[in-house]
């Protein structure tokens, strides 16, 4: 049925570019969208059942402010003088890619954002400079008083999450995963300071930070932004990095100009989604989220985090952001906070019966501050129209606002002045990326290594010696800091983009020079001379939110590139160290087994050398720098295992939470089991093509000139008028390809889907279509990839020129983003044919995957020129 209609509707159509195209969307029948329509509303999930919610079950906490009469005199002063407009504009956050200064000065609104792509001017990355010309902006436009406004100071707030990672040349910490295994809270609070004086020199105020998610399931794409998955280590660190941030209550250095607003995240379950589902639904009864989920709150309170953001996920059906059990009745209440609750992005568009652009559900339910980065402008008019109608009560708004501003003095905000006019603002050069900062994040990473095996003793290594460097990880920063560094996924760049950063490679070759060994680096491990050890680094590529779940623990299922570079080395008698960088524990028992000694490295972030303090001796032979690092995680058995919960009879990981061995361990680790318990391939979604071949759920097919269709997944395989042609062919492996050769004008490929797909969230993001190819000729009539959505629904991108520009038989992953098949038309809700490509006579290109992600080598803009 579904490949019948693909077939109707790509048939009739000749490859159009793009920019020559009249409208991008193409005409739907007015049938067809009434029918579209009525099926979203049979689909749509009635009314969230509420969940309730029973507030003395609940810890208790103790906001750590005492009565300030003057302070309470001002805010009452300024609400009494605000208009209803001016008090709707403070409860609005918008984002600095949709939201101009202008804006700010006509709307009032309370506070600005930059998302994780969200740059000056639309860069694509930012320095300090940047980052404070347009704080100041938005400063002096939110403090302009023209026209009878009252002039509240604008908030600016970001994902400084490990270190301010949203600015060039900052001291990236290692991700929260990795600082679990330290246990050590001081440390915390050190890396706090650090981090808000990095952003501060920025000229921003607030950071989206710290998340204090108790990750139960390490399918979560978000596990690396928590500490620990367990409560207790999560509880031990929340107030040390609030008092990092913001500094310590009542002390002269409480939110000086040297901190900033920290915010507790995301508020409250994130961590206990079904599946590890992102955005998902946690289903666990009051008492364990109380338990488990709610730990790192109360002493978040205690220290007197100033923000709380709602988390995106539901519990038990009811989304956060419009839990008012929760937000008012347990948070504000019965744990005493009194800052200000924060929406996630569009996260009350998601609340039954709400839209980005409207939703008194959420402010009736607590909420203070919507995040509404492009929407604002829409919520900003319902939202006053409804203050307006009653439908939110005026008491309610003026809570909110209340508490916004109350935050905004305790800043010193309406003091301060201009951003930029900070001493440390103005000393920003000698600030971001500090020797001092560095130094910190160095020993970060030194104490959140962990040790899983280190047979014969093969660890610590010799300096003296000749060491081979190797591995995909090896001299990467960007693999070595994960997510949320310089954008949103923390993909795209090179060592370049990180001035001042050291790689683990850069580390270990500095410190085997100074010692007088030598030090090679050979990322496909293939070396000159034999070296004495080898020391392999490899793991997982960047990944931000829902682009990091996975349908499984298993690291790579299928793809045996690091353990066959492990196995070659020690196969030619190298002693090997394998050096694993992962956002979470995954299963790697192969990888073990190939290994002489396993680090699990977690996300290091720049200070790469702090792995080479603990893997090398000194050059006179001494340990300087022991292991520490105890599992914050449990390891897991299989790839199949998971949730992993040290409370449960059954308890059996390969690792146990709180395992880790030293140098004065001699631990013989015996072979561990290699059996994934993976049945048949259980492929991650967005995935669409692996290795050659349509993954289950998908099938390849071929479309002559004249539209017939032949199946594409068996090789050979040709149209019945010869105009496409399909070969098998080996790219890393034996036949884990397929070349595709056109003779003849207007055939295509497809890729169809059983079940329509919905990437609508994965388009709103960065996220791309990307094919891992090679060209080998390109047809001077162009080349496009489409996207089909049903009959007389889909779309195509034109690739000709930037496909003809591509290094000719050289393999690839060349990413198309999304966003551009939605501006060709296709309706992202409902894809059935992820993947279809069009090209004239005479080209020829060979396939090996085709996928959902952002981790390319090239980017084919629709948008380019
Ligand atoms: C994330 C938050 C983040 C916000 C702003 C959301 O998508 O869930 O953690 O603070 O974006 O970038
Ligand atoms: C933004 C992130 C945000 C995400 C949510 C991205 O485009 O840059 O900050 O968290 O969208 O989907």
């Amino acid at each position: 049925m579904r490949l019948a209609a693909c077939r109707a509707h790509i048939r009739p159509e000749p490859p159009v570019p793009l920019s020559t195209r009249p409208s991008s969307r193409r005409p739907v029948p007015a049938l067809l969208s009434v029918l579209a329509l009525s099926l979203v509303a049979a689909v749509a999930p009635a009314a969230d059942p509420p969940a309730s919610v029973h507030p003395s079950l609940w810890p208790r906490a103790h906001w750590p402010f005492p009565p300030d009469p003057a302070l309470e005199a001002r805010v009452q002063a300024l609400l009494k003088r605000m208009t209803v407009e001016e008090k709707v504009g403070q409860v609005i956050q918008a984002d600095i890619g949709s939201v101009t200064p202008e804006d700010v000065r006509k709307y009032r609104l309370g506070a600005v954002l930059a998302g994780g792509n969200s740059k000056p001017g639309g860069a694509r990355t930012a320095t300090a400079a940047q980052w404070q010309a347009l704080a100041d902006a938005f400063y002096h436009a939110s403090m302009d008083a023209s026209g009878g406004h009252v002039a509240i100071p604008v908030l600016f707030g970001i994902d400084a999450v490990h270190g301010n990672n949203g600015t060039v040349g900052a001291t990236l910490f290692p991700q929260n995963s990795a600082l679990g295994n330290a246990r050590d809270p001081e440390l915390l609070r050190e890396i706090g300071a650090a981090t808000a004086a990095e952003v501060r020199a920025s000229g921003l105020n607030w950071t989206f930070a710290p998340t204090l998610a108790v990750p139960q399931d390490d399918r979560w794409g978000r596990s690396y932004e928590g500490y620990s998955e367990d409560p207790k280590v999560v509880a031990s660190y929340a107030a040390a990095m609030v008092e990092g941030l913001q500094g310590r209550a009542g002390t002269p250095q409480f939110l000086d100009g040297s901190h900033a607003i920290a915010s507790a995240k995301h508020y409250l379950g994130d961590g206990g989604t079904r599946d590890g589902v992102d955005q998902g639904d946690n289903p666990d009864d009051e008492a364990t989220l109380a338990r488990i989920h709610a730990a790192g709150y109360p002493p978040a309170v205690d220290a007197g985090v100033q923000t709380v953001m709602a988390s995106f996920s539901s519990w038990r059906g009811a989304k956060m952001s419009g839990n008012k059990g929760l937000l008012t009745d347990v948070l504000k209440r019965r744990m005493d906070f009194g800052g200000f609750v924060v929406g996630d992005w569009n996260s009350h568009g998601q609340v039954a019966g709400c839209r980005n652009e409207d939703c008194p559900q959420a402010i009736n339910a607590g909420l203070d501050m919507f995040m509404a980065p492009d929407s604002w402008k829409g919520l900003y008019e319902h939202t006053l129209a409804e203050v307006k109608a009653g439908a939110i009560p005026m008491a309610r708004l003026d809570d909110a606002v209340g508490r916004i501003l109350r935050v905004k003095l305790r800043l010193h905000l309406f003091e301060q002045g201009a951003p930029s006019s900070l001493p440390l603002a103005r000393r920003a050069a000698q600030v971001l990326g500090s020797p001092a900062h560095r130094e910190l994040a160095r020993r970060a990473v030194r104490e959140s290594l962990v040790l899983l095996k280190n047979n014969g003793g093969v660890l610590p290594l010799d300096p003296r010696k000749r060491i081979l460097v190797a591995g995909e990880g090896a001299d990467s920063i960007s693999m070595q800091s994960g997510g949320w560094t310089l954008n949103w996924q923390g993909t795209g760049f090179t060592n370049a983009d990180f001035p001042g950063a050291r790689s683990i490679w850069d580390g270990i070759r500095a410190q085997v020079q100074a010692a007088g060994g030598t030090a090679e680096l050979s990322v496909d491990g293939r070396y000159a001379r034999k070296p004495d050890a080898a020391v392999v680094v490899f793991g997982e590529d960047p990944y931000a939110e829902f682009q990091g779940d996975i349908p499984n623990v298993g690291y790579r299922p299928g793809d045996t590139r690091d353990l066959d570079l492990l196995r070659r080395l020690r196969a030619q008698g190298i002693p090997v160290v394998a050096v694993f960088l992962s956002g979470r524990p995954l299963w790697v028992n192969p990888e073990i087994n190939a290994a002489d000694a396993f680090v699990a490295a977690w996300l290091p972030g720049s200070e790469g050398e702090g792995v080479a303090d603990v893997l090398l001796r000194t050059r006179e032979g001494r340990v300087a720098h022991d292991f520490r690092g105890r599992l914050a995680w449990s390891w897991p058995k299989s790839a199949v295992q998971t949730p992993l919960d040290p409370g449960q009879p059954g308890y059996d990981p390969q690792f146990p939470f709180g395992y880790g061995l030293t140098y004065a361990d001699r631990h013989e680790l015996p072979p561990l089991p290699e059996v994934s318990g993976l049945s048949g391939a259980q492929v991650p979604a967005g995935v669409y093509f692996e290795r050659g071949r349509a993954v289950r759920g998908y099938a390849l097919g071929l479309y002559g000139a004249d539209g017939a269709r032949a199946g594409g997944d068996v090789s050979p395989a040709a149209t019945a008028d010869g105009a496409l042609r399909e070969s098998a062919l080996d790219y890393r492996a034996q036949e884990d390809a397929r070349r595709f050769a056109w003779s003849k004008d207007r055939a295509r490929l497809a890729l169809a889907a059983r079940r329509p797909l919905d990437l609508d969230r994965e388009t709103n993001g960065d996220v791309l279509l990307v094919s891992t190819l090679r060209v080998d000729a390109v047809s001077p009539q162009g080349a496009w990839l489409g996207m089909g959505c049903g009959a007389g629904c889909g779309g195509r991108v034109a690739l000709g020129g930037q496909l003809a520009a591509l290094p000719k038989g050289q393999w690839l992953r060349v990413g198309v983003p999304l966003k551009c098949f939605r501006a060709a038309g296709v309706d992202m809700r409902r894809v059935d044919v992820p993947f279809e490509w069009v090209a004239g006579p005479g080209t020829a290109i060979a396939l090996s995957r085709v996928a959902l992600g952002t981790n390319v080598d090239r980017t084919l803009d629709c948008a380019a020129p």
